[in-house]
């Protein structure tokens, strides 16, 4: 049973599965990257959807029963909606947590500090804008703390390189590539899959120990 269940069913069969895999896989990241559980932390999910995937995020990377900051943004009204009503209540005892309609390619749209622990993009979508995605990253890697980590999962491998090109040419490190052996096939798109890849990326000067 997740710590954090959805205070209203997910949307559509299937997600509920997707999620724990994804919880998994960002679990053996931790573990592979040697890092401890989250404590007080503060999360950014950006291009978030209807952040399906907030409790397992939650679950995999943080200490549980804290507080913290943990803040969803997208484009789409109804999905940060529904984001909302399914996520608010389900945090931590102390913790805030907040959906926003918001550019994630605008800098003034993003939380000025740099003090995010972890920024998640689950199904980056480079390709649709390049120009957009770059300036997603850019933004995203100037509000990491020194020794914060940017997720990003793909659907599609190509896009998932494509995308970690362009962060490497902003100064990027990628400090894990992980293959999802168990990431459900989607119908709609040959070789598209559910987090069909998982990379974790740090500034180029972090300490984190590179594998
Ligand atoms: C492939 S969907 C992934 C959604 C969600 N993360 C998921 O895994 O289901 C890409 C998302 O990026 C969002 N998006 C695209 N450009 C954006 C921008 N500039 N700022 C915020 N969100 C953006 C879209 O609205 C869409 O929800």
């Amino acid at each position: 049973m997740p710590s954090f269940p959805p205070a209203i069913a997910f949307s559509y069969p299937g997600i509920a599965e997707d999620v724990a895999r994804l919880r998994s896989l960002l679990a053996e990241a931790m573990r592979l990257l040697q890092r401890p559980p989250l404590v007080e932390p503060c999360i950014l999910n950006l291009a978030c959807g209807r952040a399906d995937e907030t409790g397992v995020l939650l679950e995999a990377l943080c200490l549980p029963g804290q507080g913290g900051h943990y803040l969803g943004m997208d484009l789409r009204v109804a999905e940060i909606q529904e984001a909302t009503r399914r996520w608010k209540q389900c945090w931590l005892p102390q913790g805030r947590v907040e959906f926003r309609v918001a550019d994630a390619s605008l800098a003034r749209h993003l939380p000025e500090a740099a003090d995010m622990d972890v920024i998640f993009v689950r199904h980056q979508n480079f390709w649709d804008d390049p120009a957009t995605w770059d300036r997603i990253y850019r933004n995203a890697m100037a509000r990491l703390k020194p020794n914060g980590l940017l997720m990003i999962t793909s659907y599609f491998e190509k896009e998932h390189e494509l995308a970690l090109a362009a962060l490497r040419g902003l100064g990027a490190r990628v400090l894990l590539d992980l293959p999802h052996n168990a990431s459900r096939p989607l119908p709609d798109a040959p070789g598209k899959s559910v987090d069909k890849r998982l990379a974790v990326i740090a500034h180029e000067t972090s300490s984190t120990l590179v594998l």
